[in-house]
């Protein structure tokens, strides 16, 4: 799984945004408040000679590569995915995270000293992705987010140009116009405010600016396509992310009932460090770092069991409350899968968890097993690419 990630990032700081060299005449410049966001590809072109080392992004070959590609939109993560000729899965996946830096001569060169890209905004250095969520550590700041609960953040104005030039680098450029990308998009929230609407939109407009034939999935029936084919597609899918979960109740591939709660991994870190009086990063890094939920050790990782807990039977009740008072359920003969993907999922005794809660409420539904994703983190995008294959000829 490591392997994996670290495969993936280093494919993506492969293909540059631009190159970050010590020279004021190859800094990419554009105006935020315009939004008028980044372009790769012509800002590369016309500031730097192309070559093999500075490639800036460009379309994969078509003859490799089989049409539609996958997109996770996620709030912690970027990822995307297409399919070669070969049948293998190529994925690629990015923090969704930036960081602005004062504009000076010495963060300049180290930042070229670290091969870090960066393009200049409004007279201040930013930059995405990876890096982004590394400089923060070197400087002991925290990234900008350009999402938050699921969705285009509210508080976050240059929010749109820094997906714009992610977006960029993760896609590429379509092989043909108009080839479909399917993206995900959270369902409709239980507790917040919030609709889907207008971040469903910005996101299907960026992808259309790119070149693709943008079509929204929402998340939870992602992991169904991703993970429940040997199951006629008929099970809940659970996305575990970083702002939200989403949940799906699929029979043959159709969505009974799809609902996300603003409640991940972030909703964990944010509690754990207000009961433990530590910052939300420290917390999250606590997390992250290979706790057992089953067997947890010390005052901190009991803080973490305890949110993951209420969690994970906060979601099962809803299912359980909203399958109930539907009217419109179908029935499903054999028991079923639950399958859980997503980050915030793959902490140590996740499922063992998951299992004892299940064992506490009377599910309304015969489960046969609850089991992980293979690949939690890439499920999502797995799923939109599924779906987007399907539909490409
Ligand atoms: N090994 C781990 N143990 C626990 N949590 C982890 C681990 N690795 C990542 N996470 C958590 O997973 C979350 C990110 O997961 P993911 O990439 O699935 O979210 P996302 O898709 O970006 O968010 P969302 O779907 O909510 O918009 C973060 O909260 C992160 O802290
Ligand atoms: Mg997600």
């Amino acid at each position: 799984m490591g392997d994996f990630a670290d495969y993936a990032r280093k494919d993506f700081e492969n293909k540059k945004v631009v190159d970050g060299v010590n020279n004021e005449e190859n800094d990419v410049q554009f105006n935020v408040e315009d939004a008028k966001a980044f372009d790769a590809e012509n800002a590369a072109a016309a500031s730097t000679p192309v070559t093999e080392a500075n490639a800036p992004v460009v379309a994969t070959s078509s003859a490799s590569v089989t049409l539609g590609r996958g997109l996770d939109v996620g709030t912690a993560n970027l990822v995307s995915s297409f399919q070669d000729n070969g049948g293998n899965v190529n994925l690629k996946i990015q923090r969704n995270a930036f960081i602005d830096i004062d504009c000076d001569d010495y963060t300049r060169n180290m930042l070229t000293r670290l091969g870090v890209q960066y393009v200049v905004v409004n007279g201040r250095m930013v930059v995405v992705g990876d890096p982004a969520f590394e400089l923060a550590n070197i400087f002991n700041r925290n990234t900008r987010r350009p999402m938050k609960e699921g969705m285009i953040s509210p508080d976050e104005a240059d929010a749109l140009p820094i997906e714009k030039m992610l977006l960029e680098t993760l896609l590429e450029k379509p092989q043909q116009p108009g080839e479909i990308c399917y993206y995900s998009v959270p369902a409709e929230p239980i507790d917040a405010d919030m609709n889907v609407v207008y971040h469903q939109g910005v996101f299907g407009g960026l992808l259309k600016g790119l070149g693709y034939e943008p079509k929204p999935l929402v998340e939870g029936h992602a992991v169904v396509f991703s993970e429940l084919a040997e199951d006629d597609f008929t099970g809940i899918g659970i996305s575990c992310g970083g702002g939200m979960f989403n949940v799906c109740v699929s029979y043959k591939s159709i969505p009974a009932l799809s609902f996300s709660t603003s409640r991940g991994g972030d909703w964990i870190d944010r509690n754990v460090a207000n009961v433990l009086g530590i910052s939300a990063s420290r917390a999250c890094g606590l997390k992250e770092k290979g706790i057992d939920l089953t067997n947890p050790q010390g005052r901190e990782e009991e803080a973490v069991e305890i949110y993951y807990r209420n969690l994970i039977a906060y979601t099962l009740k809803n299912i359980k409350e909203r399958f109930e008072s539907s009217s419109s359920m179908p029935n499903f003969p054999d028991p079923i899968s639950i399958v859980c993907a997503g980050g915030t999922s793959m902490i140590g005794g996740f499922t063992e968890v998951f299992q004892q809660e299940f064992e506490k409420i009377q599910f309304p539904l015969a489960v046969k097993e609850i089991r992980l994703a293979e690949d939690p983190l890439y499920s999502v995008s797995k799923g939109c690419l599924v779906a987007a294959l399907s539909e490409s000829v």
